[in-house]
């Protein structure tokens, strides 16, 4: 049931992301219509048979529509800074999905849209929503782990099928680093609270041959105040993810080569959280005679039901993106925060690329092309 201050709101693309956005969308009072557009007139088929929502056979109706106040642009990642510019410039609110753009100008014309037009345009990064990533955040701003020092991500992931190329493509894409990588380098600039001065990411030759971007990096960051993060990444060794209808997805990946294991060491103490086995640990040092110490001293777990808000919370994000709208206030993240991970991902493919240390400051633009 919507309340008396609810509005209609549009989702742009609707394929897999579209699909859960919507369902999401379902549970809030605050909206009162859904309004699909999908250019591809298969995937626009398959809503009209549904009674919940309403769709459009073009953007411009969506854009012409003074009822719809908010957009989620869940397209492919070439689409995005179109879509987004069109709709900040009709007037409308904007949540728009990892990764923002395939390159970093088209990146930079979207924040320029949105403070031109003095819009709401928010970036799905919906990890700082996750309960996993938010719990260590909150440790680290209550000064349970001190200044944070070092970082290590290590995700293991099974590869996209032939059906799913657009994601592989690098012009449709972007690249690898933005299109699944973002949402660590995000996480990663949040919890420590500092920028990077320099990158440099490797990456061995790709073990699956029909990706036109890398299916694997090494990468490290190094902070202004001298943090480092590591990211590791291989998309090639866990087993085929074919989706067992009788099976939660967390529980069907664990122990089958899927990892997702991030390391946080600061002064005071250290944090793990960890996917598969739904753990998240804390650890606090000390010194006694013997030297330096380690206490493990707390350990949280969940239940399968609660996957989505632990892991990624596109739930809550979608729901608390309409509350900020409906309230007037502005994103969670700002559009430049959002494109400062953008900056990272994008400098880490060029340094794979050109192999070679990346410093921020030299990053105007993004190479003409990101991919092995
Ligand atoms: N935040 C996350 O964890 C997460 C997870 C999955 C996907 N995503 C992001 O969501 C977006 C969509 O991914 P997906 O998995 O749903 O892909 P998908 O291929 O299932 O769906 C994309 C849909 O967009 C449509 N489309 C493409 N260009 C369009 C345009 N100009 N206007 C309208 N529709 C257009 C396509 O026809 C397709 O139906 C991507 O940006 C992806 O990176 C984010």
């Amino acid at each position: 049931m919507s309340q008396t201050n609810a509005i209609e709101v549009a989702v742009l693309g609707g394929g897999q992301m579209g699909a859960h956005v919507i369902r999401h969308l379902a549970d809030s009072p605050l909206v009162s219509a859904i309004t699909v557009f999908d250019r591809s007139p298969e995937q626009l088929e398959q809503w009209k048979q549904r009674s919940d929502v309403k769709t459009a056979d073009s953007l411009k109706r969506i854009l012409g529509d003074p009822r719809i106040k908010l957009v989620f642009i869940a397209a492919s990642n070439d689409a995005h800074k179109d879509l987004t510019i069109a709709a900040l410039e009709a007037g409308k609110s904007v949540m728009c999905e990892k990764p923002m753009a395939t390159n970093l100008a088209d990146a930079q014309a979207m924040v320029d849209a949105a403070e031109r037009t003095n819009g709401f345009l928010q970036v799905g990064f919906e990890l700082r929503y996750s309960h996993l990533y938010t719990t260590v955040k909150d440790w680290i701003e209550r000064g349970l782990l001190g200044t944070v020092l070092n970082t290590h991500c290590f995700y293991c992931s099974s590869a996209w099928g032939r059906h799913d190329l657009w994601r592989a493509s690098s012009k449709a894409s972007g690249g690898m680093f933005g299109e699944k990588l973002s949402h660590y380098v995000d996480l990663t600039r949040w919890w420590i609270g500092d920028e990077v001065e320099e990158v440099y990411a490797v990456c061995a030759p790709n073990v699956i041959s029909y990706y036109q971007v890398h299916d694997n990096f090494h990468c490290t960051y190094r902070f202004k105040k001298g943090a480092v993060s590591h990211l590791t990444f291989m998309m090639a060794p866990a087993a085929t993810f074919k989706g067992d209808p009788l099976q939660n997805a967390v529980s069907q990946q664990a122990g089958d080569g899927h990892e997702l294991r991030y390391m946080v060491y600061g002064e005071k103490g250290a944090a793990e959280t960890h996917v598969f086995p739904r753990t998240i640990k804390r650890w606090e040092f000390g010194e006694d005679p013997y030297g330096q110490t380690s206490a493990w001293v707390q350990t949280e777990t969940w239940n399968p039901e609660e996957d989505f808000a632990y892991f990624h919370n596109t739930h809550d994000q979608a729901l608390d993106i309409v509350r900020r709208v409906v309230e007037g206030e502005p994103p969670k993240t700002s559009p430049r925060d959002a494109l400062e991970s953008m900056r990272l991902c994008f400098a880490a493919e060029i340094s794979a690329a050109e192999n070679r240390p990346v410093r921020l400051s030299e990053l105007a633009h993004a190479p003409a092309s990101v991919g092995k």
